[in-house]
């Protein structure tokens, strides 16, 4: 069983050059495991000799193996922290930052900063970056519709401002989709630009083995500038940021030494 899986991951690294041993392989396995029962395989094997074969059976396992769950301004009170304390300093050194969204999912995040920088300047001077593993997830942000329930915590004068509802779904402006540059990249493989004002990588570090943690810290760091900031989730707070030249600015906010 366990050969089993080591086998696949080694397949599916060659396949696709995604690297599922530095994913939390208990909660992974687990994932993968009652997807391909409910599909009828009876191992990774065949599986995997499912997956190389149909184009719709790989496509819903990369579906599987990265959670897509987003929203805007996803725990809101973080976002405030940014608007009314780090963006002034960020802005102070950089008037034009350099911000990227990196894991963006289906857009509400890039979406998010770009409304918050609208507060700062004119949409026009506004440029975001943002990546994803998945380029289902990218098409779909692309298009900027959105379910209710993913506006939750959006402020009402933003709501107004920046979207139109459309059937049962809101569509984000145009103007706040323009700010925004997606593009496909795996963390785990694919070199960082840079140098960032601002990286915001929230709800995907979780996933990861302690090592490619430590791996991709370093690498945030090396990306960000001095005095930078480095945004996580609310429930990614790095236990040594002295190691990456972090300091805490305020909490799941660091800054670059
Ligand atoms: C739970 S979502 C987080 C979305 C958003 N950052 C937020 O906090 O709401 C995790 C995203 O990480 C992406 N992801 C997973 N592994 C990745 C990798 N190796 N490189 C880039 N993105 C990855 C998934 O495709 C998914 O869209």
């Amino acid at each position: 069983m366990a050969q089993d899986y080591e086998q696949f991951i080694a397949n599916i690294k060659k396949k696709t050059g995604i690297d599922l041993s530095l994913y939390k392989e208990a909660q992974m396995k687990r994932r993968l495991t009652s997807l391909y029962e409910k599909r009828g395989y009876r191992s990774f094997q065949d599986y995997f000799i499912a997956i190389s074969q149909d184009r719709k059976l790989l496509e819903e396992f990369l579906d599987r193996m990265t959670i897509n769950v987003s929203e805007f301004y996803r725990n809101g009170k973080r976002w405030e922290v940014l608007e009314k304390k780090l963006l002034p300093k960020i802005l102070e050194r950089n008037s034009r930052p350099k911000i990227w969204s990196a894991a963006c999912s289906t857009g509400e995040e890039p979406y998010t900063l770009a409304m918050i920088m609208s507060k700062f300047m004119p949409l026009s001077q506004v440029q975001i970056l943002a990546t994803d593993l998945d380029e289902n997830v990218i098409a779909r942000a692309k298009v900027g519709l959105y379910p209710e329930r993913s506006l939750n915590e959006v402020p009402d004068d933003m709501k107004r401002k920046y979207f139109t509802k459309d059937g049962s779904f809101f569509k984000i402006a145009d103007e706040i989709k323009r700010t925004v540059t997606f593009k496909k990249q795996n963390l785990l493989a694919d070199p960082f630009g840079g140098p960032y004002d601002l990286i915001v990588c929230r709800n995907v570090l979780i996933y990861f083995t302690e090592d490619a943690k430590d791996i991709l810290y370093k690498k945030f760091s090396a990306a960000l500038r001095p005095d930078g900031i480095f945004f996580v989730g609310s429930t990614e707070q790095i236990f040594n940021p002295g190691l990456y030249d972090f300091e805490t600015e305020d909490t799941f906010f660091y800054r670059k030494k």
